[in-house]
């Protein structure tokens, strides 16, 4: 989703800015433009549609020079993907980028054509470009013309302003969409993700919601919603360097789906002590928070909703509580009732995601004991908006598609039952069986990565197929709806996910030679039931792919596939299968020639709603 990258410096910034965009790809956009002012307040902008290269190549060509500048990726929300709707947008001496969604954009627009605006594209951002100049007219800084200026905008936005006539400052407004300030020697920056400046800084200060902050070489001046001066915290960040390149591998996904044992590894590190889970790994104040907790309620979007799902049946198992799983889009649209000693979870790799966000805001006010978040991005709003927040350490997640953040997440998940359990009488025996799995883990993920050469070979029958089927049951049915949603948001193919037994209800008419269907089969108590289950597909002709314990007794035959996975304790076989799935769509995705790591449509953190 959408990126911001700006400058105040001594030095030309162009080459910064773009190499800014080029990390902020992986989000997600569908054009960029950058604008420069030199000290002799003149400035040039430059847009492409498209791809961060074309933008990059024409302002290597235009050499320009100049020490300030803002840039941006868009994706689209308002007028459509082209040159003339790519920010910046200007008016007057003001320039502008802007992430999020301005919701009252055409009754502004309207106003601002009655002062004598004339509006150049379809965007709602044009409206702040024309409200600042109109500001400015009678404020007496920059920053004032802002404050007056946010105070008339309703939605979620993140917004940059440039006034050429006085290039030795960039002013920022955070409302709903995050803003990243980096500090450097005699030069300061900003952006929207602290990812875009790790080449330049190391030192970031995260904005705060309705802050505005003016940004020159030497000093970065904050302001809070109601126009008091405010000190944030300057930390150095914990972000790798390393998320930037792709090292031996052909796209950022494989790469991160075969991170997996060393992310596992790092997470786990210092959290699993005699047996036990580190409570203090969720929060300094988590010993305390997790011994009332007799409900907990997760609230999460997309791969990190099916975490949940499977996290359900851990917390019921191991912690003893009752446990319920949202989609935050629905949450925050229902009127929900809060269990007594309720613990409030949101799941998030981004920790940015809007729909998340709103829920827990939303939640906060609701009565739970208190709410954690599992994310992976330091210094996110989540994070900071959480009572307690498990950190986990994944590592950046460059490819749009989830893959290591949702094993991290499981392992994450299954400490968070761990520990609930743990002052829910749970025998110390079985927490000592947890952790020993969960120690597993990194090992036994190594040895199912190396299934990737039988699942290439695997994916070349799906490469004419247009649908597919998911099937899994208990914890296995959400992995089933993950193995789903990798293999449709990367290579396109509709994918369905179904609990096994539900095959039956329904879903049985669709099965035919055209089908294939996927089992996630370990061998567990249910593995019987769904051994029925592959028998009705069978005999209606269906193609079956079983991914199966080495243990169980499937064989392969003419209408089914068997692949099988290293034997695992059932506790982490969720987290074991996950892995299987993931390559089998990112093989299948590249027969079908797809962007693996940027696919058609999405972005990595979607921060509107
Ligand atoms: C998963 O592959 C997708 N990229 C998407 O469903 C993602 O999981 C969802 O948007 C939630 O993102 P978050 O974990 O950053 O909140
Ligand atoms: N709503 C703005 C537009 O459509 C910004 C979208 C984005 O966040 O990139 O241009």
């Amino acid at each position: 989703m959408c990126g911001i990258v700006g400058a105040v410096a001594q030095r030309d910034v162009a080459e910064i800015l773009v190499e800014g965009l080029r990390r902020l790809e992986y989000r997600g956009y569908d054009s960029a433009g950058v604008a420069i002012v030199d000290t002799d307040s003149s400035l040039t902008r430059i847009r492409r549609l498209g791809k961060v290269q074309e933008l990059a190549d024409a302002v290597n060509e235009a050499k320009v020079v100049g020490g300030t500048g803002i840039a941006h990726t868009r994706w689209a929300t308002h007028g459509e993907p082209s040159e003339i709707n790519a920010h910046p947008h200007m008016s007057g001496d003001i320039t502008v980028v802007h992430n999020g969604i301005i919701e009252n954009h055409d009754e502004l627009r309207e106003l601002l054509k009655s002062r004598g605006y004339e509006f150049e594209s379809q965007t709602d951002t044009e409206v702040i470009a024309h409200m600042v100049e109109w500001e400015l007219r009678s404020a007496s800084t920059l920053v004032e013309a802002v404050q007056k200026t946010a105070k008339q905008l309703e939605g979620a936005y993140g917004t940059v302003v440039m006034d050429r006539k006085d290039p030795s400052r960039i002013v920022v407004a955070r409302s709903g969409s995050p803003i990243v300030i980096g500090f450097g020697v005699g030069e300061n920056f900003l952006a929207s993700d602290q990812l875009a400046l790790l080449n330049v800084t190391r030192r970031f200060m995260f904005l705060e919601e309705g802050d505005v902050a003016e940004i020159t070489r030497r000093e970065v001046s904050v302001f809070d919603a109601n126009g008091e001066s405010v000190k944030r915290e300057i930390k150095e960040t914990e972000v790798s360097h390393d998320a930037g390149d792709k090292g031996e591998y052909r796209h950022y996904m494989l790469k991160e789906i075969h991170e997996q044992p060393v992310a596992l590894q790092r997470t786990l590190e210092g959290r699993l002590a005699n047996g036990q889970v580190v409570s203090s790994a969720f929060g300094d104040n988590a010993h305390q928070l997790l011994s009332q907790v007799k409900h907990v309620q997760i609230i999460a979007c997309g791969t990190s909703y099916h975490a949940g799902l499977v996290a359900r049946y851990w917390l019921e198992e191991w912690a003893g509580v009752s446990c319920n799983v949202e989609i935050a889009s629905e949450f925050r649209y229902r009127k929900s009732h809060v269990f007594e000693n309720s613990l409030l979870v949101t799941i998030s790799q981004s920790g940015e995601t809007a729909d998340t966000l709103a829920a827990l805001r939303l939640a906060k006010e609701m009565g739970y004991v208190a709410s954690l978040t599992i994310c992976n991005v330091p210094g996110s709003s989540l994070v900071r908006e959480s009572d307690m927040a498990y950190m986990m350490k994944a590592g950046a997640e460059i490819g749009v598609a989830s893959t290591k953040a949702f094993t991290v997440q499981l392992a994450g998940l299954l400490m968070l039952a761990g520990a609930i359990g743990h002052h829910n009488g749970m025998a110390v025996e079985k927490e000592a069986k947890l952790v020993s799995a969960l120690q597993s883990l990194p090992a036994k993920l190594e040895q199912t990565l190396a299934m990737a050469e039988s699942i290439e070979a695997l994916a070349e029958d799906f490469a004419d197929k247009h649908h597919s089927l998911f099937l899994g049951r208990g914890e296995q049915s959400a992995i089933a709806m993950e193995g789903a949603l990798k293999l449709k948001e990367i290579s396109y193919i509709h994918a369905e996910a179904y609990a096994a037994g539900e095959l039956k209800h329904g879903p049985l008419a669709l099965i035919d030679a055209e089908m294939p269907v996927i089992v996630v089969a370990p061998n567990n108590e249910l593995l019987e039931k769904l051994k029925s289950n592959v028998e009705e597909v069978r005999a209606r002709g269906g193609l079956m792919y079983v991914f199966a314990d080495d243990k169980a007794s499937f064989e392969s035959d003419e209408t089914m596939k068997v692949l099988n996975v290293p034997h695992c304790d059932e506790f982490i076989a969720p987290i074991v299968y996950t892995l299987p799935l993931q390559l089998l769509s990112y093989y299948v995705a590249l027969i079908k020639g797809t962007d693996v790591d940027q696919p058609r449509n999405l972005a990595k953190s979607v921060t509107v709603e």
